[in-house]
């Protein structure tokens, strides 16, 4: 049935950004100076009067007075980083003593130690040996990475420290400049609250995990202290290895690893795109990797020094690099480093195509990937990123003119998905398969193997998305091929299937109980950043970690839904370079509005969706959608409303003023249109 309407002139549909003022910038947890000061006080104990003279909000500008044994732990309410100084006003009594403890995780709050980053043990105090009053200033090698919590300790049992400040110098992200940390050009909001908070939680994680690369972790223990060890001492740490060349690198995580891994790039490139577009990072961190490259065409586990010490060689994290390789690619426009780099691609690409067997499948010969365990044989995640990483070669290739190779990796492909469903696909699970000698279904190969488009059909994808999600506990979707882990990488990649699989208010709702409800809010985490891993029972014990102090807060590849509620909860989805063609696909579920925005080097995209009746939570109502793409660019529209029968009206504006618009019927509750030009476009869909 069509049903008629009018459509108002709109004439401040305000959807393109002008000026500087991004929206919703009150979300952004970023700061906007560098000195960073606590904001509360967590624990006193000991005699310490005035512990509050050193909080931000301070309204005296008196000191902090330690008197014999005793420390505070200061909050800064939000994970942060950074060299910290103190400025002590008087010192009475000789060989007096200031320590600094840092931890993520009020778990680790101590006196006498700060959370972890070697395989086992608790780190070091920074100590101060006092020589009177003046400024105290940690050296740049012990910037910590990551911390919440700071306490101040005075450990002798006589004599007094008076203590006037104590700020922290925040050096990540240095791209940003002095005033820069705020400047983001990617913008979400919705009806959910927390869900705002998750977007801009994610983005603040990768501004953690971009450093100067001077700053990498020395590894100093690595192999050295094992993580079968109990150690009765702390355990030193420096932040002063140079991972790569440039300005700014993209790491793992900002208390550790602080080197550069490329599976955690999958997911933290993407959402640093639709927030910060701090593309640098990002192009430093691929450098230092292809740099590596050996003449088999192996690329490294991780950058300098862990692929040195180690030598482990990772099918899947060589192909994630090419992902890397294509993301920088689209999301920059920089065709002069992609033709740079297509030479090491192929040559990569090559080195894994070797490893495929008689099966059609690729034999994976080496266990590394994301500390999964059981990776080897005809695995179906490291075959799923196969897949995956030579669509992108087909399609980077016609970019670079060099289409040689794309019979040869068309025949691989094809072999590789018609010998993964024969073999490996559980048609009584409805689920893949680890390798045919299991019957553990990983969540890993099964969210890959959508995303990849290696399923043979789409009931397969519905099927991988309803058992996925019924597998669900209390704290997050499981990785059972980690044991009995909660893995916030690979529930990244699951958050797309639930999408894909036109279930998204199955991806709202996992985004809401674990990334806000658990990851954000539960006393123990930082609320303000994602952590790399936890278990199914929601204690903070990473199963391929003994040291459960070493868990990072702050890890890049756990910010999967900042790029998801962009690119698909508003669905604004850049196809080709720089969105020159896009695909504009709402996805809101239950939501009833939805705004989202980001810039690339052709300009600014942006969409806002209104559900028609605020009040319910059925999706069978139609909403409005607006939407914006830069001139000189083309695209399509996707819509998909469960159970509306009704029209989709679409009208471009011009100028303040309605041009003619046109309408089509929807089909089963979707409708597919092609051919849009950039431009200001409304939509209304009327069931
Ligand atoms: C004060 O404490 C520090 C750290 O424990 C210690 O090295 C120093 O000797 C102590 N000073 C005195 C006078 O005991
Ligand atoms: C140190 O001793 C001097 C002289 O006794 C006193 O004036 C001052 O308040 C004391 N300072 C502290 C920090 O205890
Ligand atoms: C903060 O640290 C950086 C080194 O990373 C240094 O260049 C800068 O001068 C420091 N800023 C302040 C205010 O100490
Ligand atoms: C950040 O934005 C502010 C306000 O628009 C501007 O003054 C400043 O120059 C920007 N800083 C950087 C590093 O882009
Ligand atoms: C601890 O681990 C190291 C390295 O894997 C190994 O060499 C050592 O034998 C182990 N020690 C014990 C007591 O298991
Ligand atoms: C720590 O352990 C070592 C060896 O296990 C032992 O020799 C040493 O006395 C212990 N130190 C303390 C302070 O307990
Ligand atoms: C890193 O810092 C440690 C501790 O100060 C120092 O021993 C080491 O030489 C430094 N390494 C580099 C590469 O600067
Ligand atoms: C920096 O660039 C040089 C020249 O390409 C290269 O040899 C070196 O390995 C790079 N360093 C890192 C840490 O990537
Ligand atoms: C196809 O690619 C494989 C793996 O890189 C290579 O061994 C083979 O020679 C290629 N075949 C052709 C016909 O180019
Ligand atoms: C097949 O998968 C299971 C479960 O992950 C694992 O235990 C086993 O080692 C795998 N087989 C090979 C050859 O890696
Ligand atoms: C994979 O390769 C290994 C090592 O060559 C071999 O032992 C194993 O049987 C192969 N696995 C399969 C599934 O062919
Ligand atoms: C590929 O060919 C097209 C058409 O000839 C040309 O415009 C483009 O610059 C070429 N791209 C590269 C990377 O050489």
């Amino acid at each position: 049935m069509m049903v008629s309407f009018t459509i108002n002139v709109l004439a401040s549909l305000a959807l393109a950004r002008v000026s500087s003022a991004i929206p919703y910038s009150e979300y952004i947890l970023a700061p906007s100076s560098r000195t960073l000061v606590p904001t509360s006080t967590r624990f006193v104990n000991g005699s310490v009067s005035n512990a509050k003279a050193l909080l931000a909000s301070s309204p005296s500008s008196g000191n902090a007075l330690f008197q014999g044994k005793s420390g505070v732990t200061y909050d800064f309410g939000k994970n942060v980083e950074g060299i910290v100084s103190f400025d002590v006003d008087s010192v009475n009594g000789t060989g007096q003593y200031i320590g600094i403890t840092f931890t993520e995780s009020s778990l680790w709050i101590s006196p006498d130690s700060c959370d972890g980053t070697a395989d086992a043990g608790l780190d070091d105090p920074l100590w101060f040996p006092l020589d009177g009053s003046g400024t105290y200033t940690a050296l740049p090698q012990y910037r910590r990475g990551a911390f919440r919590y700071m306490s101040v300790v005075h450990p002798n049992d006589t004599g007094s420290v008076s203590i006037s400040s104590t700020t922290v110098n925040m050096t990540a992200n240095p791209a940003a400049g002095a005033d820069g940390l705020r400047n983001y050009t990617g913008y979400f909001h919705c009806n959910e609250d927390k869900l705002n908070r998750v977007f801009y939680a994610g983005a603040w994680t990768s501004q953690l995990c971009s450093i100067e690369p001077s700053a990498g972790d020395a590894l100093v223990h690595l192999g050295v202290i094992n993580s079968n060890e109990t150690l009765n001492y702390t355990v030193s740490w420096y932040n002063n290895y140079t991972i790569a060349n440039g300005t700014e690198v993209l790491t793992d995580g900002a208390k550790r690893d602080r080197l550069v891994w490329p599976g955690d790039m999958s997911v933290a490139v993407p959402s640093i795109f639709v927030s910060t577009n701090d593309l640098t990072s990002i192009r430093n961190g691929l450098s230092s990797l292809f740099v590596l490259q050996n003449s088999s065409g192996a690329l490294p586990y991780a950058g300098v020094p862990f692929g040195q010490i180690t030598g482990a060689f990772s099918f899947t994290y060589h192909l994630y690099s090419l992902i890397g390789l294509y993301n920088y690619y689209v999301y920059s426009g920089d065709i002069a480093y992609l033709t740079a780099h297509w030479n090491q691609f192929k040559l990569a690409l090559a080195y894994s195509l070797s490893f495929v067997d008689s099966s059609g499948l690729q034999n994976v010969t080496s266990s590394a990937d994301w500390l999964r365990f059981g990776m080897g044989g005809h695995n179906i995640e490291a075959n799923s990123i196969l897949y995956h990483t030579i669509q992108l070669g087909l399609s980077l290739s016609t970019v670079v003119n060099d289409t040689s190779s794309n019979a040869n990796w068309t025949s691989y492909a094809d072999g590789i998905k018609s010998a993964a469903n024969s073999r490996l696909w559980d048609s009584s699970a409805g689920l893949y398969r680890d390798n045919e000698t299991t019957t553990l279904h990983p969540q890993d190969g099964n969210c890959w193997a959508v995303i990849s488009g290696l399923v043979a059909n789409n009931s397969q994808t519905t099927s991988i998305s309803s058992n996925l999600a019924s597998r669900w506990g209390p704290y997050g979707a499981p990785a059972p091929e980690a044991g009995a882990t909660v893995s916030p990488f690979i529930s990244s990649f699951e958050l797309q299937v639930h999408f894909i699989a036109g279930a998204p208010q199955r991806a709202l709702d996992l985004m809401s109980f674990m990334w806000a409800d658990f990851m954000l809010d539960d006393p123990r985490m930082t609320n303000s950043t994602f952590i790399e891993g936890y278990s199914t029972d929601g204690s903070l014990h990473y199963a391929p970690y003994t040291n459960d102090a070493r868990v990072s807060h702050a890890h890049g590849w756990a910010t999967g839904p900042t790029s998801a509620l962009s690119m698909y909860v508003a669905g604004i989805q850049p196809l080709t370079v720089e969105g020159k063609t896009w695909q504009m696909a709402p996805r809101p579920g239950n939501l009833t509005s939805v705004e989202a925005g980001f810039s690339t080097g052709l300009g600014d995209f942006s969409a806002k969706l209104t559900r028609s009746n605020s009040s319910t939570t059925s999706t069978a109502q139609g909403f409005t959608y607006e939407f914006s793409a830069p001139a000189g660019t083309n695209g399509s529209l996707s819509i998909d409303e469960p159970g509306c029968e009704g029209s989709v009206w679409i009208q471009e504006m011009g100028m303040g003023t309605s041009t003619t618009g046109g309408s089509i019927g929807l089909v089963n509750g979707t409708a597919e249109v092609s051919d849009f030009t950039g431009g200001t476009w409304r939509v209304k869909v009327t069931c």
